[in-house]
C-alpha cells in the first residue's frame, strides 16, 4: 500500500509544511518547508501567541504551493491531510487546523488530526532508516523541547503512555529562563550550550532536581531559582566571567536529570529501544551523555537528526500517513484544536474527539 499526505505543523513558532509518502514500511519525505520566526519572538524575549498566529497567516499559503511545486505533485496525488491539532498555543494551531480544514474541503479529502508528540516521537523512532521496524518496540521515549518534557512509553504503533513529566516548567524553558537571567538572547538553549563548551560543568553544585523522588516526574523550576539567587549578587564584571561556568553547571544539572530519569525507565519497563527528540535533543552534550549511558544499559538508542529536533512538518506527515493507514481520518466539519492534550488518551483512539470532548477549550499552552 503506498499513501501521500500533505502535513501542517502550526503548534508554536514554526511554519512546517511538508509531503510524506509511505510505501509498504518505508517513508520518503517528497517536500519540506519550515518557516521560523524566531528573530521576531527574540525582540519579545519569547513568543506572543497572537504574534505567531499572524505570522503563521503570512506564510502558510506560499509554504503550500512551495512545496506541492517541490514535490511535482498537484491534490490528486494526496490520500489525505495530516495537521497537529495540540498541545499548543491557541491562536497558532488554529490557524495550521483551518488551512487544512479548508483544502480538506475544497479537495475533497480526509483529515488526519495529529498530536505534536507523536511527531516528535516518530522523528526518532524512523530516524536513519526511515523504516517502520517492530523489533524496536516498546520503546521508551525521552521527548524534551520547549513545551514538554516527558517518558513516554510506546507500547505499539500510535499508542502512548505517559510514564513521567515536569511537575513545573519544561526543560527547554528552564534552558530559555536561565539564559535570560544570564542575559543571553532567545532562545536561550543553543546559546548555553554553546558557552558550556569553555565553561567547567563543576563549578557551581546545581541541584538535579527530584532525582530522589522514587518516580520518573522532573521539575526544573527549583533549578532555575537556584541559578537566579547564585547570579542576583554577583556585579557584572564577575558574571562576564562566570557566564560559561554557569551555563555549563546549569547544563549539566538538567542532563543529570534527563538521563538519570531515562536510565532509571529502561530499569522499569524494559523498553527495546529508546528515543530521544525534541528541541533540547539539539543540545550535543545530551545527545552524547545519552549514549554512554543507554549503551551501559544495552539498549539502542534512536536520537531525531538535527534537522528534525526543532518544530517541522516532516514528522506530523511521518504520523499522519501512517494514522492515515490505520484509519485515523476525520471530515474537515469535525477537526478542531485543542490547546491541552494529553498523548496518552489520543493513542487511545484511533479518531479522536469532536470539539470540545477533551476537556475544556482554553488558551493556555500546557503541554500535554
Ligand atoms: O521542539 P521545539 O522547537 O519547540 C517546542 O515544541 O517547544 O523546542 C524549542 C526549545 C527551546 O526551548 C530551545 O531553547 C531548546 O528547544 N533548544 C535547546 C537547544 N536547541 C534548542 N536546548 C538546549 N540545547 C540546545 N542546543
Ligand atoms: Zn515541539
Amino acid at each position: 500500500m503506498t499513501s501521500t499526505v500533505l502535513a501542517i505543523e502550526t503548534s508554536c513558532d514554526e511554519t512546517g509544511v511538508a509531503i510524506v509518502r509511505k510505501d509498504s514500511d518505508t517513508f520518503a519525505v517528497l517536500a519540506d518547508a519550515v518557516a521560523s520566526q524566531i528573530d521576531i519572538h527574540a525582540a519579545t524575549g519569547g513568543v506572543v501567541p497572537e504574534v505567531a498566529a499572524r505570522e503563521h497567516v503570512q506564510v502558510i499559503g506560499p509554504l503550500i504551493k512551495s512545496v506541492m511545486e517541490q514535490a511535482a505533485v498537484d491534490s490528486s496525488a494526496l490520500d489525505a491531510i495530516a495537521v497537529t491539532v495540540g498541545p499548543g498555543l491557541m491562536p497558532a494551531l488554529s490557524v495550521g487546523v483551518n488551512a487544512a480544514r479548508t483544502l480538506a474541503y475544497a479537495w475533497d479529502k480526509p483529515l488526519v488530526p495529529v498530536h505534536h508528540l507523536e511527531g516528535h516521537i516518530y522523528s526518532a523512532l524512523l530516524a536513519d532508516t526511515n523504516e517502520l521496524d517492530a523489533s524496536l518496540l516498546p520503546a521508551l521515549a525521552l521527548i524534551v523541547s520547549g513545551g514538554h518534557t516527558q517518558l513516554i512509553m510506546v507500547s505499539d504503533h500510535l499508542r502512548y503512555e505517559i510514564v513521567g513529566t515536569t511537575r513545573d516548567d519544561a526543560a527547554g524553558e528552564a534552558f530559555d529562563k536561565v539564559a535570560r537571567l544570564l542575559e543571553l538572547p532567545y532562545p536561550g538553549g543553543p546559546e548555553i550550550s554553546r558557552l558550556a563548551v569553555d565553561g567547567d560543568a563543576g563549578a557551581y553544585d546545581f541541584t538535579a532536581p527530584m532525582m530522589r523522588s522514587g518516580d520518573l516526574d522532573f521539575s526544573f523550576s527549583g533549578l532555575k531559582t537556584e541559578v537566579l539567587y547564585t547570579v542576583r549578587d554577583m556585579d557584572p564584571k564577575t558574571l562576564d566571567q562566570e557566564r560559561t561556568s554557569l551555563a555549563a553547571s546549569f547544563q549539566q544539572t538538567v542532563i543529570d536529570a534527563l538521563v538519570g530519569k531515562t536510565v532509571q525507565g529502561i530499569s522499569t519497563f524494559n523498553p527495546k529501544s529508546v528515543l530521544l527528540a525534541g528541541g533540547v535533543a539539539a543540545n550535543t552534550e545530551l545527545r552524547q551523555q545519552l549514549v554512554t549511558a543507554v549503551e551501559g544499559e544495552n539498549v539502542p538508542l534512536k536520537v531525531a537528526p538535527l534537522n528534525l529536533c526543532g518544530d517541522n512538518a516532516t514528522m506530523i506527515g511521518q504520523v499522519g500517513v501512517l494514522a492515515f493507514e490505520a484509519g485515523r481520518t476525520m471530515a474537515w466539519r469535525d477537526i478542531d484544536a485543542h490547546a491541552r492534550l494529553t498523548i496518552a488518551e489520543f493513542g487511545q483512539e484511533k479518531a479522536p474527539p469532536k470539539a470540545g470532548r477533551w476537556g475544556k477549550r482554553t488558551n493556555d499552552y500546557e503541554a500535554g
